[in-house]
C-alpha cells in the first residue's frame, strides 16, 4: 500500500470510476420531512430563523406534504401548536387536535405516506417543559402517563409511528405497554434515545413555540459531554420496545451515530436539526457558503457516519436535487 505501487488518485480520475468504489450513498428513501401544523385554516407563518419553514394550518400542510410526496419522500414527522396551553399540556392528547387532525387528512390523501408523529409536552404546556411539573422540576412518573394517551391519540388519529422527545426514563415501555392494550400493536416506535441538551435547537423552540419558560432542560437530556450514556440510553429503549432509535442533533454528534450503529443491530435515526439548518441558511444568504453542496455533504456524512435515516427541514431541496441527478 505503498506509493508507487499504489495511486489512489486512480481511481479519481472520471467520475464513473469514482462512482464505482463510492462507499456511501443518499437517496430520498432515507429522508424524513418535519413540519409544524397549527390550528386555524389559511394559515402559513414563516419561522424567521429557518427560511423555507412554516407553521402550517391543516389545510396548508396537505399541500406541503402533496409537495413532499410528489418528489419521493416517504415520510413526515409532525410537530403541533395548540390553540392553548395549560399547566399539564392537556392538548396535546386532544383528539381533534392538530397533530391528531392532520394525521388523518393526511392518511385520507396518501394513505401509503409514513406519518410519525412527535410525542411530547413542550408545545403543549404553559411553562414550556417536557413534562409535568412537581415544583419546579419535571416529574418523571407522573409524565410517563400523560405521554402515553398523547402516544395513543396519535396512534387513533392512524399514525404509523410515534416518536417520543420528551426523554422521561422508561417512557418507551410505558407507551409500548398502552399502545398495546389498545390494539394497537402495529405502530412503531421511533425513540429520541440519544437526545443531547443542545443550543442547536433555539429556531425550533421559535417554530414549535416550545422555550421553557425557566430553567432549562438539563435535568432531562443528555449532557453533550457524554457518549456511553448514550449507549446506556439507547440500550434501554430497545429493551423497552423501541422500533428505531435516534441521535439528536446530528452534525456535532456524528460520533454519538456512529458508536450507536457499531454497537446496536437497530435501526438508527438522526435529526439534523433546526440549528444545523439555520446555519447553512444563515451563511448562504452571504454568500458565505453555497448552500446546495453544504447541505449535501452534511447530509452524507450523516450517513457516512451510520443513520439509516435523517430526519432534516432539507429533505424537499435535497430530494429534488437527487432527483435531477
Ligand atoms: C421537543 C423537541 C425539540 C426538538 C424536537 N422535539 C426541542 C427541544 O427539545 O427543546 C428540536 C428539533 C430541532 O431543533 O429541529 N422536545
Amino acid at each position: 500500500m505503498m506509493f508507487p505501487d499504489y495511486r489512489p488518485r486512480r481511481f479519481r480520475r472520471t467520475e464513473n470510476l469514482r462512482r464505482m468504489i463510492r462507499e456511501t450513498t443518499l437517496t430520498v428513501d432515507r429522508l424524513v420531512y418535519p413540519l409544524f401544523v397549527s390550528a386555524g385554516e389559511g394559515l402559513r407563518n414563516p419561522v424567521a430563523s429557518m427560511p423555507g419553514v412554516f407553521q402550517l394550518s391543516v389545510d396548508e400542510l396537505l399541500k406541503e406534504v402533496d409537495s413532499a410526496a410528489a418528489l419521493g419522500i416517504p415520510a413526515v414527522l409532525l410537530f403541533g401548536l395548540p390553540e392553548t396551553k395549560d399547566e399539564i399540556g392537556s392538548q396535546a392528547s386532544a383528539a381533534h387536535g392538530p397533530v391528531q387532525t392532520a394525521t388523518r387528512r393526511i392518511k385520507e390523501h396518501h394513505p401509503e405516506l409514513v406519518v410519525i408523529t412527535d410525542v411530547c409536552l413542550c408545545e403543549y404546556t404553559s411553562h414550556g417543559h417536557c413534562g409535568i411539573l412537581r415544583g419546579r422540576e419535571v416529574d418523571n412518573d407522573a409524565t410517563l402517563e400523560a405521554l402515553s394517551a398523547v402516544a395513543l391519540s396519535h396512534a387513533r388519529a392512524g399514525a404509523d409511528v410515534v416518536a417520543p422527545s420528551d426523554m422521561m426514563d422508561g417512557r418507551v415501555g410505558a407507551i409500548r405497554g398502552v399502545l398495546d392494550d389498545n390494539g394497537m400493536e402495529n405502530v412503531g416506535i421511533l425513540a429520541y434515545s440519544a437526545k443531547y441538551c443542545s443550543a442547536f435547537y433555539g429556531p425550533f423552540r421559535e417554530a414549535a413555540d416550545s422555550a421553557p419558560q425557566f430553567g432549562d432542560r438539563r435535568t432531562y437530556q443528555m449532557d453533550p459531554a457524554n457518549s456511553d450514556e448514550a449507549l446506556r440510553e439507547t440500550a434501554m429503549d430497545i429493551e423497552e420496545g423501541a422500533d428505531m432509535v435516534m441521535v439528536k442533533p446530528a452534525l456535532p454528534y456524528l460520533d454519538i451515530i456512529r458508536r450507536v450503529k457499531e454497537e446496536f443491530d437497530w435501526p438508527v435515526a438522526a435529526y439534523n436539526v433546526s440549528g444545523e439548518y439555520a446555519m447553512v441558511k444563515a451563511a448562504a444568504s452571504m454568500g458565505w457558503l453555497n448552500e446546495e453542496p453544504v447541505m449535501m455533504e452534511m447530509l452524507l456524512s450523516i450517513r457516512r457516519a451510520g443513520a439509516d435515516l435523517i430526519i432534516t427541514y432539507f429533505a424537499k431541496d435535497a430530494a429534488r436535487l437527487l432527483r435531477e441527478a
